[in-house]
């Protein structure tokens, strides 16, 4: 039989989740208007909402906060920090902001004008509504495969290669003002990107003289999965994968409450400087002057320190076994998922579970409001809901390729038995589908309106 994973870590600090009952749940629903992200988090038990800001941070990065120098201009955690961006991201200028997409919104204002376009695998959803908001047109050109929720291959976040090209000739790149590529694809399941795709992606945008940033929030959990699946690759440490994915690149945004495992903070880095002396002048516009982008000292330290945890091999094979173990467990309780597990989330396949539920009365947002009422789980829908959008012509809706729910698994938070519950809640649930209504909007605003939307049952 093999070995089981075992969490390379001890708990020494624990903080009560509370059990409440159906009634209670039902109150509470009903109260945020079948919306969880309306939901106090006293009355949610395990909460699967997002991988992001809600890791642990080990004794060392608690250590580490002490040493927060909070000078305004010129902070020793500054340089700290900057030291730990050049070691394992390898770029010679950064800013630090207060998340991700404080990255995303001082890089694009630089960068993008009206009538642009950015091309990414997929965007998220702040990064999409960010060059949105500029006035761009965010373009996801992610490979056909990621489509598939079955179809076992190693690398469903890639780039389609041809689209890209096609999408640059037809557009012209004087147009096109920074490409992305998004590392792991979160809006496609979670699936990784392979280095030769990374590369390849590279080689086109700089043919055609593009600036390429990579959105790198996974970037670790992605290194490891290049290190496990892709050929030439397994004699490799994460970190020489590391170096060798970000070489390829101008530049990243970052949401280090991802892979650096901290509360709060995010950079953009880069090897331009006339690039980072413009990006300067945003940040300090919108963020903070360039040595805190809008964090405290102590959150630089805990960053610099969590950049260098988060590629510990040790821990990232726990990492990504521990989210295979919820998929296998969901699977074991009849719950249909997306396959293969990705490295932070688990995605319910909400559509081929609940086919009798349109994408209009979003199956994903009745199945997450169903796993809150049957014991108390929190999860997001990343589907209609989330990524659906008006023909601008006036013509039908478009919505996206799958109707997923997301299980995402916070960083050294939660244990095997805690996943081995949401497990079961979820077979419960899956048992019972066929009584299971859609649900429509009753008020949302026109933009991210998955945050602010209320919902009745159908
Ligand atoms: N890019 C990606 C791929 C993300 O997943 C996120 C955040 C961001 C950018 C923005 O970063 O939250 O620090 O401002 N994703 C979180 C999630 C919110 O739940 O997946 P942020």
């Amino acid at each position: 039989m093999p070995i089981p994973f075992v969490e390379p870590f001890r708990i020494k600090m624990v903080e009560p989740i509370r059990r409440t009952t159906r009634e209670e749940r039902e109150r509470i629903l009903a109260r945020a208007g079948l919306n969880l992200f309306k939901i106090p988090a006293e009355d949610v038990l395990i909460d699967l909402l997002t991988d992001s800001g809600t890791g642990a941070m080990s004794d060392r990065q608690w250590s580490a906060l002490l040493r927060g120098d909070e000078s305004y201009a010129g902070a020793r955690s500054f340089y700290a920090l900057q030291e730990a961006v050049r070691d394992v991201l390898g770029f010679p200028y950064f800013v630090p902001t207060h998340q991700g997409r404080g990255a995303e919104s001082v890089l694009f204002a630089a960068l993008v004008r009206p009538g642009q376009a950015v091309p990414n695998n997929r965007h998220f959803d702040t990064t999409q509504a960010n060059v949105l908001a500029l006035g761009g047109h965010p373009v996801d050109l992610v490979v056909p495969e990621a489509g598939d929720p079955a179809a076992d291959l190693p690398f469903k976040g890639d780039m389609d290669l041809a689209a890209l090209e096609a999408f640059i000739g037809r557009v012209g790149p004087e147009r096109i003002p920074v490409g992305l590529t998004t590392i792991t694809n979160n809006s496609a399941a979670g699936q990784p990107v392979s280095l030769a795709n990374i590369r390849a992606t590279a080689e086109v945008y700089h043919r055609h003289g593009i600036p390429f940033f990579i959105d790198a929030c996974r970037f670790a959990e992605n290194a490891w999965f290049i290190k496990q699946r892709e050929p030439g690759c397994a004699a490799k440490s994460v970190r020489e994968i590391v170096a060798e994915v970000f070489a390829c690149a101008d530049g990243c945004i970052l949401s280090a409450k991802k892979d650096a495992i901290v509360n709060i903070g995010g950079l953009v880095a880069m090897r331009s400087e006339a690039l980072y002396q413009r990006v300067s002048q945003q940040l300090i516009l919108h963020e903070g002057f360039i040595t805190y982008g809008g964090l405290a000292g102590r959150d630089l330290e805990a960053i610099a320190e969590g950049l260098r945890e988060g590629i510990d091999e040790e821990y990232l094979r726990y990492r990504v076994a521990h989210t295979r173990h919820l998929g296998q467990a969901l699977v074991a309780a009849g719950v249909p998922i997306y396959e293969p597990t990705g490295g932070h989330a688990v995605y319910i396949d909400a559509g081929r579970l609940l086919p009798h539920i349109p994408p209009a009365q979003f199956p994903g947002v009745a199945l997450a409001a169903m796993l809150y009422l049957e014991g108390g789980v929190r999860t997001v829908e990343i589907g209609s809901l989330m990524f659906a959008h008006d023909d601008p012509a006036g013509g039908e809706t478009h919505h996206p390729p799958l109707e997923l729910v997301r299980l995402a698994i916070p960083r050294r938070v939660y244990t095997r038995s805690h996943l081995d519950y949401v497990a079961e809640v979820a077979g419960q649930v899956a048992r019972h589908v066929e009584a299971l209504r859609g649900v429509r909007i009753t008020q949302a605003p026109a933009l991210l309106r998955h945050f602010l939307a209320d919902f009745e049952w159908v």
